[in-house]
């Protein structure tokens, strides 16, 4: 049986070690063998972790992100780091070289992930409080040089993701989502037939146990066309929707970005940016309702909306919470939680841990050891078990808490779990699992 009982004096000097091994200097990888170099949301989680061992490290996490910000106030999802190990598509494969937004003398991919970094600065903020003394002086220094970075990004996802104000992020890359090979994607994919992509030597599946765990090569094949695609009009915001074959209304991100642009209101207001906040606080309610209102009256459940193909996404995925992400509603959330606690999800009696798949055991596309087809994310648990803080939905986010440390009391660090036996799976010692575990423990 994986798992073990949680024994804190074990699991936290773990999960330093795992940061520590992770840690190039100024950035941490993501993996040490999978993913060797840093990831957009992965960085803000492990800068969350981070703080709960070293404010001033998790603040050099999150400003070597920035640095690597393009001057539309894109932050890309993979910032390349100069000699570490390999990994495929590298900076040749995404062409972002001669792209003027990037800054100069950074590699970077030319795609997005989800916005979770107002909440990391957030926490750093607040253990730079509980501290005191130099890690408050850095943490408030550090909030009030890089607010601006932070407004601009949100300002990007909100203008050349949403530039008809529907209230919901349009991605173009699956690898946007974060969710990469959910069931979500399989009806845009499907779509698309890719042209010409040069030939390709893939590494990720050299990294884990088996390439079951892993996204086939059929969809291997859709990323790299849609990266051929971005690339032949330079990554350029304008000209991005008229050339890609996957244009996708993300509902999840959408949720994100509603509850980081609530954190960054109040982190202005703060700093006297009243302004600044009121927008903010605007974008999360323009964000919350785009959310709202694509929930499936029979489901419960929010979805997503294919551009291309003008309808909503169906399968049942762990997105479908995205309103539990965004907050706000009222009515709508405790609905959701029922959901998310009941049979279908967390309550499923076959599930190892009360702990949400990524696809609903129910749900017809549910693969128990396939990447977002179906295993269980542990920092998904954890940003599940912040929002729960955030709108005091203590029973919530109690059996999170618990499921996930007793988890995560395997000490692998696993990238994700097989949810019906708890095996652990994809690539070990994952930084931001290793984060989740720091934070978990508080
Ligand atoms: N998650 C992707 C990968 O598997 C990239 O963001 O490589």
């Amino acid at each position: 049986m994986f798992g073990t009982m949680l024994d804190a004096g074990v699991l936290r000097p773990a999960a330093v070690e795992v940061l520590r091994r992770n840690d190039l200097g100024t950035v941490t990888t993501a993996a040490p063998d999978l993913y060797p170099h840093q990831w957009s949301w992965d960085a803000a989680f492990v800068s969350i972790g981070l703080a709960r061992v070293d404010v001033r490290r998790a603040i050099t996490e999150l400003r070597s992100l920035l640095s690597a910000q393009w001057s539309t106030g894109m932050i890309p999802h993979i910032v390349f780091s100069p000699g570490a190990g390999d990994y495929f598509p590298g900076p040749d494969r995404w062409g972002t070289d001669d792209v003027t937004a990037k800054p100069a003398g950074v590699r970077t991919s030319g795609i997005c992930q989800p916005p979770v970094h107002a909440i990391a600065l957030r926490h750093i903020l607040e253990r730079g409080r509980e501290n005191g003394g130099a890690d408050l002086d850095a943490a408030e220094a550090f909030v009030a040089e890089t607010l601006d970075g932070w407004l601009a990004w949100h300002r990007w996802l909100a203008e050349a993701r949403d530039p008809d104000g529907v209230g919901l992020v349009e991605i173009h890359h699956s690898w946007e989502s974060g969710f990469d090979n959910s069931p979500r994607w399989d009806a845009p994919y499907a779509r698309i037939t890719p042209g010409e992509v040069p030939a390709f030597v893939r590494r990720d599946t050299l990294h884990v146990g088996s390439s079951a765990e892993r996204p086939t090569d059929e969809e291997y094949t859709r990323y790299l066309w849609l990266v051929e695609q971005m690339r032949s009009v330079g990554y350029d915001d304008a000209r991005m929707p008229g050339t890609v074959d996957f244009r996708v209304r993300d509902v999840f991100f959408s949720g994100v970005l509603a509850a980081a642009a609530e954190v960054l209101a109040g982190i202005a207001a703060e700093l006297g940016r009243a302004r600044d906040a009121a927008e903010q606080r605007a974008m999360a309610a323009r964000f919350r309702a785009g959310v709202a209102a694509t929930v499936d009256p029979v489901t419960g459940l929010a979805r997503d909306y294919d551009v291309h193909a003008q309808e909503w996404i169906g399968p049942l995925t762990a997105a479908g919470f995205a309103p539990l992400v965004a907050g706000g509603d009222p009515d709508l959330l405790p609905r959701q939680r029922a959901i998310l606690l009941g049979d279908d999800w967390m309550g499923h009696p076959a599930l190892r841990f009360p702990l949400p798949p990524s696809t609903s055991p129910v749900s017809p596309g549910f693969r128990r050891r396939t990447y977002w087809r179906g295993p269980v994310w542990p920092f998904l648990n954890l940003l599940l078990g912040w929002c729960s803080a955030r709108d005091s939905a203590w029973e919530l986010r109690s059996v999170l808490r618990d499921a996930s440390l007793e988890q995560l009391g395997d000490l692998t660090f696993a990238e994700y779990y097989e949810p019906i036996t708890g095996e652990p799976l994809g690539s070990h010692s994952q930084a931001w699992t290793a984060a989740a575990a720091l934070e978990w423990l508080g």
